[in-house]
């Protein structure tokens, strides 16, 4: 049996493909790079927003041609198998089997059962230990950095927002399991983690993330931790201090503020207005000069006038964000916010996208430049150089590094450097060896 899986979506759903690619490895299944080479096809899907959900469905209509020349199976998991669940088998009948996100170790079973020729299988449970699925059973694909899960769900309730929906309420790891996930992983060569959950800073398995954090970095041999994602309700003095005392906690906080109008965030259910959020950028102190920071906007949420959009464009040059992720509101089935009257026209909001995006771009432009002619640790992100010569690398910073290495050099996969910045677009810093 060979298979193949396809992911959408957040670093999460990354992960989670590589835990069910280790339990299909487990059972002796073999891991192929393309669909046409596979017996069985995986598509460990997305449905943050409805242009994630229709890449799904154009992957299935593909899918079924295929599955008319040849056999097939295919399985479904990820937040809309959890959000479809048995409506997946109606829209598209060809699917043998759907896994949902909260129900990862069934994964060998349902495959079992559907090989067996059992029609429509399906478990979308949410069993109470999803979150303690043994570490040495995923196949990671990169071999420098890795995903550690260490809180799944969320217990916040914004209106647009599906993820309380597909990924259930909030459970945490023991903080002694993910710390010896990280020793593990460093005694077989890993140099950095990326620590996950929905919400990472309400952190609650034994410690807070604050001390979390602490404690992982005082794993020997571990170079940098970065964590994904945070709620600013949830982001602490404390972990403010950690983030800039601690030298192996990279410099970068990803915080999402969605709006920069209070009336917006109300009926968002964010929890906090655009002072509460900027407040706690200040917690950050002197640290917040070397800190990069980005965020995520929601633009043409219902109801967005004109002047809430300018409160989101001030207060983008007031935080001086260094990269903001931004999109069009997408209305989510079963959301409260579906409720709000919507009645912006769609040219209206693509026009704002477009006009935050543009400063955005000058931002980080300006935040690019400020890099110039220092010398900063970067680890090599590939493991030749590209076409134009440079070798992809990545900052603490979260910075894409085009690296020279000079005619005939090698340089090391996975390894931190030391790169002299020489050149700085919007997309990426240019550097040489120093
Ligand atoms: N429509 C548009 N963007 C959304 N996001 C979450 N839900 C929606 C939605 N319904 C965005 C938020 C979040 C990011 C991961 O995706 O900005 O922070
Ligand atoms: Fe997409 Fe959110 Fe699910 Fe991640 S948690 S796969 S971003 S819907």
């Amino acid at each position: 049996m060979k298979f193949h899986i396809e992911t959408w979506g957040c670093q999460m759903n990354d992960h989670d493909g590589e835990k069910l690619s280790g339990l299909l490895s487990a059972e002796g299944f073999e891991a192929v790079d393309a669909t046409e080479d596979a017996d069985l096809v995986l598509l460990n899907t997305c449905s943050i927003r409805e242009k994630a959900v229709h890449k799904v469905y154009s992957e299935l209509g593909r899918l079924r041609e295929e599955k008319q020349r040849r056999p097939l199976l295919v399985g479904v998991t990820g937040c809309l198998a959890q959000q479809e669940q048995a409506a997946l088998f109606k829209r598209a009948p060809h699917i043998d089997f759907v896994l949902g996100t909260m129900a990862l170790r069934q994964l060998p079973r349902l495959v079992a059962e559907a090989r067996a020729g059992k029609a429509c299988v399906m478990d979308t449970g949410e069993y109470p230990d999803n979150h303690l699925f043994p570490p040495s059973v995923a196949r990671r694909r990169d071999t420098a950095k890795a995903l550690v899960t260490i809180t799944e769900g969320c217990n916040h309730a914004c209106t647009y927002c599906i993820v309380p929906t597909t990924r259930g309420a909030e459970r945490h790891r023991p903080f002694v399991d993910v710390v010896a996930e990280v020793r593990g992983l460093v005694e077989r060569g890993y140099r950095e983690v990326e620590l996950l959950g929905q919400n990472v800073n309400s952190y609650a398995g034994g410690c807070t993330f604050a001390e979390l954090l602490e404690r992982v970095s005082e794993v020997e041999g571990l170079e940098w931790i970065r964590f994904t994602t945070s709620h600013p309700m949830n982001f602490t003095k404390e972990l403010a201090r950690v983030l800039a005392t601690n030298p192996k906690v990279a410099p970068f906080l990803h915080l999402p503020l969605q709006s920069g109008s209070d009336r917006i965030l109300r009926r968002m259910l964010r929890e906090y207005t655009v002072a509460d959020y900027l407040e706690r950028l200040g917690y950050l102190g002197e640290a917040r000069a070397r800190i990069c920071l980005s965020t995520d906007f929601i633009v043409g949420f219902p109801g967005e006038t004109e002047e809430d959009f300018e409160g989101t464009m001030k207060v983008l040059d007031e935080a001086a964000f260094d990269a903001s992720f931004s999109f069009i509101y997408s209305p989510r089935p079963g959301t409260p916010s579906l409720r709000l009257k919507d009645d912006l026209p769609m040219a209206q909001k693509s026009e704002r996208l477009a006009r935050l995006q543009k400063r955005q771009t000058e931002l980080t432009l300006a935040s690019n430049l400020r890099f110039l002619g220092r010398e900063i640790p970067v680890r090599i992100e590939t493991h030749g150089p590209t076409e134009q010569g440079w070798w992809l690398a990545r900052s603490g910073e979260w910075k894409t590094v085009h690296l020279a290495a000079g005619p005939g050099r090698e340089l090391p996969f996975g390894e931190l450097v030391k790169a002299r910045i020489t050149q700085a677009s919007p997309h990426f810093l240019g550097a040489e060896l120093a």
